[in-house]
């Protein structure tokens, strides 16, 4: 096996046990793999992108999660701790960094493979599993005012073109179920 194919294997159990040690239902495992999921068919889309940052970037992404807000800040810093025990280069660290802490909604990332990491984590809020959670969590103000706002901005959100192309058809898949959890939530 590759080097770099290993090291994100080792990344991925890492991230695996901390997310189920979290245990937050907006934040799961699921969710992870649902990133890893849609990061990988941008990869397909946009060739260039450094696929081993990419990788590591969609598993590591809410690390940070214990600590509620700043989650992204969080993460990156336990992101270098990670990979430095795991001897990467400077470089490929400050990379990972930059895209985990702009994978946030005000986000803004540089390079592409930061702009597919955020983009293929707005596009998990479609899954109406992970909707569910986070409309339980919240009263019928807090709903109002700050998620019904961002899910009538979630496409627009997306920076890559291709990432729209998805949004789509994820959107046309789940229509039905979203429209009966939500109606208020979409246009
Ligand atoms: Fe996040
Ligand atoms: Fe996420």
């Amino acid at each position: 096996m590759a080097i770099k194919e290993k090291i994100v294997k080792r990344i991925k159990k890492i991230a695996k046990e901390r997310m189920e040690e979290i245990n937050d239902p907006v934040h799961s495992w699921d969710h992870i793999k649902k990133v890893v999921k849609y990061s990988k068919e941008l990869l397909k889309k946009y060739p260039q992108a450094d696929q081993f940052v990419v990788l590591m970037s969609a598993y590591l992404h809410d690390i940070g999660e214990i600590e509620k807000k700043k989650h992204n800040v969080k993460g990156a810093d336990i992101s270098k701790e990670i990979l430095q025990k795991l001897n990467l280069d400077k470089q490929t660290i400050i990379k990972v960094q930059h895209v985990i802490k702009e994978h946030s909604v005000e986000g803004k990332p540089k390079i592409i493979e930061g702009k597919i990491i955020r983009d293929a984590d707005h596009l998990d809020w479609i899954n109406t599993k992970r909707l569910k959670a986070v409309l339980s969590k919240l009263t019928e103000e807090e709903i109002e005012k700050e998620v019904k706002p961002y899910f009538l901005k979630l496409r627009d959100l997306l920076d890559l073109p291709e990432s729209k192309v998805m949004f789509d058809e994820l959107y046309k898949k789940h229509k039905k179920r979203y429209e009966r959890l939500a109606p208020h939530l979409i246009k």
